[in-house]
């Protein structure tokens, strides 16, 4: 089976092209490289030991999208490419809009030119909004905060209208919850342009001294300490899950909605704490106020994946952390070293 992964240079993108060329898949990928680096892709070659073609094309250019459909048989198609970023995109909203729903619409255009009839899409528990409750099934309201965060719904009602008018179509909707860690090498993981906007990041880069203290964003949550509670996932179990999606889902029509997350909750004091037992050093913090828009507690109930897809992430959180150290240690510069 021949996957086309666009957004493939990415963090999850170059981890998931690692599993899938292990698991005997062909791929193809599609990466403008906005916020990615080249050496991602040498560095998935040289792990797997297995070449692919790379296309360093905008997903915004149908011509140049149009040329990967016409010059490769694509089976299905992984969709990981866009901006991601919440701040920024409550800045330049329209580029969001444009990058995100635009390169799906063109996408998903050439899809139904080239008869490719399946999809996973990289969504988020960000579609959740503000949730009532904790842990978060896949039935809860949606709604968005940010326009970032309105990509990501405004895609999941697009495919599922395509579906509706493709009986052929597989769709499968994954929403990720907080995805950290790197690959066992600590040659390929997270490498954020500029200062972190994410917890593990920035701890990270913390605890490799490029930046001071950790800065806790408020601690009067009603939670176990005071301090915000999020899904932690390994980078790789969240990659299987694809794997486990395409297995089970691309061959039935329809849409198909799925929670990736662990179905724990950590607060930010505890991944500190994970974090300084990871590097062997105790990690400076300090209190700061709340960051506006955030949540006290965001959390999966994940059993909807485990009963259908057979999936269940098995890598916890002092993997995740030893992870994510191997690679920022490694690489204090990320790709650039
Ligand atoms: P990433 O930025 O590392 O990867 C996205 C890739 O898409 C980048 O390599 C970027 O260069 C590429 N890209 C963006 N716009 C493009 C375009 N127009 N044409 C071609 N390539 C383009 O992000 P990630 O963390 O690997 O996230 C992958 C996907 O998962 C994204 O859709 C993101 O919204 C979603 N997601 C991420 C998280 C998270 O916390 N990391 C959580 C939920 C969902
Ligand atoms: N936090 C800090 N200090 C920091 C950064 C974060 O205390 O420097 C706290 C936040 O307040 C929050 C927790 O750490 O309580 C996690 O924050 P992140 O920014 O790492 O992650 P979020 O849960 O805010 O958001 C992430 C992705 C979004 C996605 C969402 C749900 O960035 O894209 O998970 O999947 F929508």
């Amino acid at each position: 089976m021949n996957i086309l992964v666009t957004g493939g240079a990415g963090y999850i993108g170059s981890h998931t092209c690692i599993e899938l060329l292990n698991a005997g898949y062909d791929i193809v990928v599609v990466d403008n490289l906005d916020n990615s680096n080249i050496k991602a892709i040498d560095t998935i070659k040289r792990l797997t030991g297995k070449d692919f073609p790379f296309y360093q094309y905008d997903m915004l250019e149908a011509d140049k999208m149009e040329e990967i459909f016409a010059n490769n048989k694509i089976d299905g198609v992984i969709h990981f490419a866009g901006l991601k970023a919440v701040g920024e995109s409550t800045q330049i909203p329209l580029r969001y809009y444009h990058n995100n729903i635009t390169g799906t619409l063109i996408l998903m255009q050439l899809m139904e030119k080239y008869d490719v009839n399946n999809i996973v899409f990289s969504s988020s528990a960000t579609v959740y909004g503000m949730p009532k409750t904790v842990p978060i099934t896949e039935d809860f309201p949606l709604s968005t905060t940010n326009p970032y965060g309105s990509t990501k719904l405004m895609i999941e009602g697009i495919m599922t209208d395509a579906s509706k008018a493709n009986p052929k179509l597989s769709v499968t909707l994954l929403r990720y919850f907080n995805p950290i860690g790197a690959h066992k090498s600590g040659d390929l993981g997270e490498d954020p342009k500029g200062i972190p906007n994410n917890l593990l990041p920035y701890v990270a880069q913390v605890a490799v001294g490029k930046l001071e203290k950790v800065h806790v964003y408020g601690s009067d949550y009603p939670t176990v300490d005071g301090t915000g509670v999020r899904d932690y996932i390994h980078v790789v179990d969240l990659a299987l899950g694809h794997l486990r999606a395409l297995e089970h889902c691309s061959d039935k029509e329809g849409v198909h909605i799925y929670n990736l997350g662990t179905g724990n909750g950590y607060s930010v004091l505890q991944i500190v704490d994970a974090f300084s037992k990871a590097c062997g050093k105790e990690l400076p913090y300090v209190i700061d106020p709340r960051r506006p828009g955030d949540i006290a507690e965001c959390y999966a109930d994940a059993a909807k994946a485990k009963n259908e897809l057979g999936w269940v992430a098995t890598r916890g959180i002092a993997e995740m952390c030893e992870d994510t150290w191997r690679w920022q240690s490694k690489h204090p510069n990320g790709f650039d070293d």
